[in-house]
């Protein structure tokens, strides 16, 4: 049997620091029901928010640490003893409550935000970690800016944390401007140093928390992983503050795909990532790329001929992820203008046509010029080419080609190309505009007159580029009949219509064959 190796603990950020994102804030109700979401994904902790920020903050953390049972639930505080028992009334009833503790370490945020020395920072950190303490067992420790603090600083502020009771250490890259592979060093420097984060029997958990500035949050936490810590702080979708955190779902996916090269394993129930990743961006409004890792809506999309051709061999030519693991119903074949012939074929037997060679060769060289004129086509309009290929294949005449022009008064004239047997046969006619001029030109090639008694056109897709669809009630040679056409020209398709009603008249009225034959 396989073996595992280590635990990655998820803690999601989503409702903290994502939540810190421009215009995401969430309703209490909202919160709720992300974090419940976020128990189904089973996420190990769930980071609820800053209830320091408002009492409303306060409430809403209270009310979902009572429905969320699971996970760990944790709330943010700065060095400060109120925000601490803000921390303690909001998680009063939390099952499993983590307090996190943060205070800034680098230069730069003691220089200009804190206006303290070093030794002040120690004392502060490991003072408010104890007080901690004093009410939660659990309590999470973070040197803010870790990643452009000094290495000795860093260690110096973390060894005081983890005396005075801290049981996770948390290594943030506030601004996202770490590499992965000096954030990688630099976490491989702390297990090195700190024998409590030994990685084959952690007495403190190491944790890394990267933001995305220079879109290497993921990077940065997989380097980091890889050199032993065993908790990763991140969001779905990646949102939170500026370019956001390091995205669950692509830290999750990479353990999970990558596990020969990683060695490690998260306990996250793979089948909710897309539900998860479609809740918090419909709750946030914040709205997900379509080429985003794993969530886009383009993430196993194939369009190019020579990748759908491969998939739909053997998916894993072009995809490394099953989609159905991450609760997709399967890999999504667009049609458009790059699909090939295999992808059109296979999209016809879904749709319930079992077409002839033949019948296919034709259809597709329709579906290739539609596929020209609009971005993607869509199974309506697959309908309705193979409609119009049925009809083309019982009928005696089909449309080549057609001109149509109005000239002022409302005139028009039209000339009409129709094929038969083999042979081109063109007329020209006017009318009361372009559709009837056109239908008076089938009608001199056809030679039979009909009368137009109903007609109507109707949008079968969306969009400025949507496929048109016609129908005509036609009456000749005393039956009545009715045809339909489409296109995304509304004159094109209304010409089939009554082309396609005009040849089942012809047909209805035509002698049998053998009668033909008796005659001759
Ligand atoms: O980015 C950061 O440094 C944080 C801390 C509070 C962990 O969000
Ligand atoms: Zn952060």
């Amino acid at each position: 049997m396989k073996v595992k190796g280590r635990k990655i603990y998820i803690f999601d950020t989503t409702l903290r620091d994502g939540e810190q994102s421009p215009g995401c804030s969430l309703t209490p109700v909202e919160k709720l029901e992300v974090a419940e979401q976020l128990e189904r994904l089973n996420v190990d902790i769930i980071e609820a928010g800053f209830p320091a920020a408002s009492p409303g903050e306060v409430e809403a953390i209270k009310k979902l640490s009572r429905r969320v049972k699971k996970p760990v639930i944790c709330a943010l505080a700065r060095c400060i003893r109120k925000d601490i028992d803000f921390v303690r009334e909001a998680l009063k009833y939390t099952k499993r409550p983590r307090c996190h503790v943060f205070l800034a370490t680098s230069k730069i945020h003691r220089e200009f935000k804190l206006r303290k020395p070093k030794e002040e920072l120690v004392q502060i950190a490991s003072e408010h970690v104890a007080y901690a303490k004093k009410y939660f067992f659990d309590v999470e420790f973070s040197p803010e800016d870790a990643a452009r603090t000094e290495y000795d600083f860093l260690i110096q502020v973390v060894r005081a944390a983890i005396d005075a009771g801290a049981t996770t250490i948390n290594i943030p890259d506030t601004v996202g401007y770490a590499i992965p592979s000096e954030f990688g060093e630099l976490i491989r420097q702390l297990v090195e140093s700190i024998p409590e984060f030994n990685p084959e029997n952690p007495k403190v958990n190491l944790s890394v928390h990267c933001h995305n500035d220079l879109g290497l949050a993921v990077a940065n936490s997989v380097a980091a992983v890889k050199n032993g810590a065993n908790q990763v702080e991140c969001t779905v979708n990646g949102i939170g503050e500026r370019a956001g955190n390091a995205s669950m779902e692509e830290i999750v996916m990479i353990i999970d795909t990558r596990a020969d090269f990683m060695d490690c394993y998260t306990d996250i129930n793979l089948a909710e990532i897309t539900k998860s990743s479609q809740a918090v961006s419909r709750l946030t409004g914040m709205l997900v790329q379509a080429n985003k890792a794993i969530v886009g809506k383009n993430a196993f999309a194939h369009e190019s001929g020579i990748h759908q051709d491969g998939v739909l061999k053997k998916r894993i030519t072009y995809e490394i992820i099953d989609p159905a693991r991450i609760g997709l119903k399967g890999s999504n074949i667009v049609l458009g203008k790059h699909s090939g012939r295999h992808a059109f074929r296979e999209r016809l037997t879904k749709l319930g046509y079992q077409l002839s060679d033949a019948q296919v060769d034709h259809a597709f060289a329709h579906f290739k010029q539609i596929a020209d004129q609009k971005k993607d086509v869509y199974d309506e309009d697959l309908h309705a080419i193979v409609a119009d290929e049925l009809a083309r294949a019982a009928q005696m005449w089909h449309l080549v080609s057609f001109e149509a022009a109005v000239h002022a008064g409302g005139t028009a004239k039209a000339t009409v190309t129709l094929r038969k047997s083999g042979k081109n046969f063109s007329a020209s006619a006017t009318g009361d505009g372009p559709v009837d001029a056109s239908c008076r030109a089938v009608e001199k090639i056809t030679k039979c007159e009909g009368r137009i008694r109903k007609f109507s056109i109707q949008a079968i897709t969306a969009g400025k580029d949507a496929m048109g669809e016609a129908t005509v009630t036609v009456r000749a040679k005393g039956l009545e009949v009715t045809g339909r056409g489409s296109s995304t020209d509304i004159i094109e398709a209304s010409i089939k219509a009554y082309l396609y009603a005009m040849n089942r008249i012809l047909a209805m009225t035509a002698k049998p064959r053998r009668q033909q034959l008796s005659q001759v």
